[in-house]
């Protein structure tokens, strides 16, 4: 299968570019190889690459800046997933879409399932949430929307590497306790849309890593790993802070863990790792990229 993945230079593309192989050609576009802006122009570009599955890793991710950039957000996360759509229906191609746990308001107490009433808490969320109903609106046959949560990878920016530059600069840190979720490895997300493809998935399902954590759990893990592997040459102290301690712009989920069933039974060859176990082989692979 000729594989066209949208969002080049993201972490989850640059996690499947390394999955190209025989069975699979992958080809990777940024922002300068197809105009997502544009319809005709996003079914002239999967014409000219021979595309024979799409799978849509761009996104507006930037969560606080959306709070301001509201029109920027919705281009990408809502217009251009939808010109998406509408060119994979027209050159009848089966579409991978990404989103996410932000849909969800996080009051639930419980995984969110699927089909869970969505209430997104801002902008950014609210942009995926539309992105995900045109999809479901032009191409139900042929598509699947795969949501997921905290991803990280050792390519791009994210959590882990941040907290590895603050843990090598700052005396202390300060990390909310009070925020739950499932972070997950894009490595792991990557194989699961390739498996989504072969086994023409369709609707919509949650990928993460198993377990869950606060955003201090994974940052403690973080430090815990960094040491051992010598990507940090000392401890610093870390202690559990409430959101209201640290305000930003974006209101975020309180719990956002996504329960996968429907996944698990879905592709019964998707293997499902716990995050800290992702998080070593991430870390591992970090320090082998710095030596
Ligand atoms: N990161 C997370 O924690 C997280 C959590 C839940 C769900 N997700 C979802 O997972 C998916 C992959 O996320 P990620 O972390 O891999 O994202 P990422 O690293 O932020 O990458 C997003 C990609 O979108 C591209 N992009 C932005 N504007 C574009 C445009 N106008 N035209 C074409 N490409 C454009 C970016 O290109 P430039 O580099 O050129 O800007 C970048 O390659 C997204 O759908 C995201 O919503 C992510």
């Amino acid at each position: 299968m000729k594989i066209i993945v949208i969002g080049k230079s993201g972490q989850l593309a640059w996690e499947l570019s390394q999955l190209s192989s025989v069975k699979h050609e992958i080809v990777c576009l940024g922002r300068k190889d197809i105009n997502l802006n544009e319809l005709l122009s996003v079914s002239e570009t999967l014409k000219i690459h021979k595309a024979e599955a799409i799978i849509n890793a761009s996104a507006y991710t930037a969560v606080d800046k959306a709070e301001s950039d509201i029109d920027n957000a919705y281009e990408l996360n809502a217009k251009a997933v939808g010109h998406l759509a509408q060119a994979c229906k027209l050159l009848s191609l089966p579409l991978v879409h990404i989103s996410t746990d932000f849909v969800f308001h996080g009051d639930k107490g419980a995984p969110y399932l699927p089909n869970d009433e969505i209430n997104p808490l801002g902008v950014y969320g609210a942009s995926k949430a539309e992105g995900e109903q045109l999809i479901t609106d032009i191409h139900p046959s042929n598509s699947a929307i795969i949501r997921t949560s905290w991803v990280y990878s050792a390519h791009g920016n994210n959590f882990v590497k941040t907290m590895l530059n603050l843990m090598n600069t700052k005396p202390e840190l300060g990390i909310i306790s009070d925020q739950i979720g499932s972070p997950t490895y894009a490595k792991g997300l990557a194989e699961a849309c390739i498996l989504a493809l072969e086994n023409k998935l369709v609707g919509i399902h949650h990928y993460t890593d198993t377990g869950v954590a606060s955003w201090f759990d994974f940052a403690v893990a973080i430090q815990s790993i960094g040491f051992d592997l010598g990507l940090l040459d000392k401890k610093i102290p870390i202690k559990p802070i409430s959101t209201s301690q640290y305000p930003t712009p974006a209101e975020r989920p309180h719990y956002s863990v996504l329960d996968k069933s429907s996944l698990v039974n879905a592709l019964p060859e998707l293997s499902f790792v716990h995050w800290q176990t992702q998080l070593q082989t991430m870390m591992k692979a970090l320090k082998a990229d710095q030596s």
